[in-house]
C-alpha cells in the first residue's frame, strides 16, 4: 500500500477572474523505501503539491489518503497529531526559531513531540552526517544559508517521520552538498524504510531519486529519469 496517496486533486486559488487552477487532476502515489522526486520550474505548484500532501493546506477537490486512511475524514485534531507523528517538513522558510540555538530546535522538538525522537547518539550521527555538529551553540541568524538548511533537514528527521516531505531543500548548497544530502535521503528510504517526497528545480538531486515526477503547469506526470527536462 502507498503511505501517501493524492487522487484527483484539484487547486484553486482566488476568485472571479482572478482565479487560477494550480493543481489540476493531480494523481500521485509514494512508497516506503523510495525517495521520489517532484521536479518542474517555480510557479509550477510544486509548494502546493508538498503542503497538500502534508495536510498543511487542503484541496479544492480530491483526496489525499495517509496509510490507505482518507485525511479528509479525520478531525482537526487526529490531523494534527497524524502531521506531528507521521509527517516531517523541511519547509523552503525553514521554520527554525530564531532565539534557539541549534542544539536546542532539538530540545524543541521533544517539548513538542514527546516520544519517538531520535537517541542523543541517532542526532549525533545525523548531525555528523549532515556536517553541522561544530554549530550546534549557533543561532539560526549566525548561519549560511546553506547551513540553516542542513539544520532544517536534521530538525525534520530527528522527529523520525514515516514520510518526510521536503521543498527545494538542496536550493543554497554546492554540488558536494547536494551529494551528501541526496545520499541521506536516498539511505534514510532505503534502510529505513522511508517515503521521503522532495520537490525541487534542483536537477543535481535526479541521480538519487528511486521515481522521478514532473509537475507542469499544474499537471503532474510520472518520468523516465533520462527525458526530464533539458536532460
Ligand atoms: N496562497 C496563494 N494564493 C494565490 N495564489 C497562490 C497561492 N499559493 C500559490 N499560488 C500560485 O500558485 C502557483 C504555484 O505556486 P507554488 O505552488 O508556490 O509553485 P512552486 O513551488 O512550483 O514555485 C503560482 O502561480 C502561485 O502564484
Ligand atoms: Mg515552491
Amino acid at each position: 500500500m502507498a503511505v501517501i496517496e493524492l487522487k484527483n486533486i484539484n487547486k484553486y486559488f482566488g476568485s472571479g477572474i482572478s482565479k487560477v487552477h494550480v493543481l489540476k487532476d493531480v494523481n500521485f502515489a509514494a512508497d516506503r523505501g523510495q525517495l521520489i522526486l517532484v521536479v518542474g520550474p517555480s510557479g509550477s505548484g510544486k509548494s502546493t503539491f508538498l503542503t497538500i500532501a502534508g495536510g498543511l493546506q487542503t484541496p479544492t477537490s480530491g483526496s489525499v489518503e495517509v496509510e490507505g486512511n482518507s485525511v479528509e475524514n479525520l478531525s482537526k485534531a487526529q490531523r494534527d497529531k497524524l502531521r506531528l507523528n507521521q509527517v516531517g517538513f523541511v519547509l523552503q522558510s525553514y521554520n527554525l526559531v530564531p532565539y534557539l540555538k541549534v542544539k536546542e530546535q532539538f530540545d524543541f522538538v521533544d517539548k513538542v513531540k514527546h516520544q519517538g525522537n531520535l537517541s542523543k547518539e541517532g542526532l549525533k550521527g545525523l548531525l555528523e552526517q549532515l556536517g553541522i555538529s561544530e554549530l550546534i551553540n549557533k543561532f539560526p541568524g549566525e548561519l549560511s544559508g546553506g547551513q540553516t538548511q542542513r539544520v532544517a533537514i536534521a530538525r525534520a528527521l530527528y522527529a523520525d517521520p514515516d514520510i518526510v516531505l521536503a521543498d527545494e531543500p538542496t536550493a543554497a548548497l554546492d554540488s558536494q552538498k547536494v551529494a551528501e544530502v541526496g545520499k541521506l535521503f536516498k539511505d534514510l528510504a532505503e534502510t529505513r524504510n522511508k517515503a521521503v517526497v522532495v520537490v525541487t528545480h534542483d536537477l543535481r538531486l535526479l541521480d538519487f531519486a528511486d521515481k522521478t515526477y514532473e509537475i507542469l503547469d499544474g499537471k503532474i506526470s510520472l518520468k523516465d529519469k533520462e527525458h526530464v527536462l533539458d536532460r
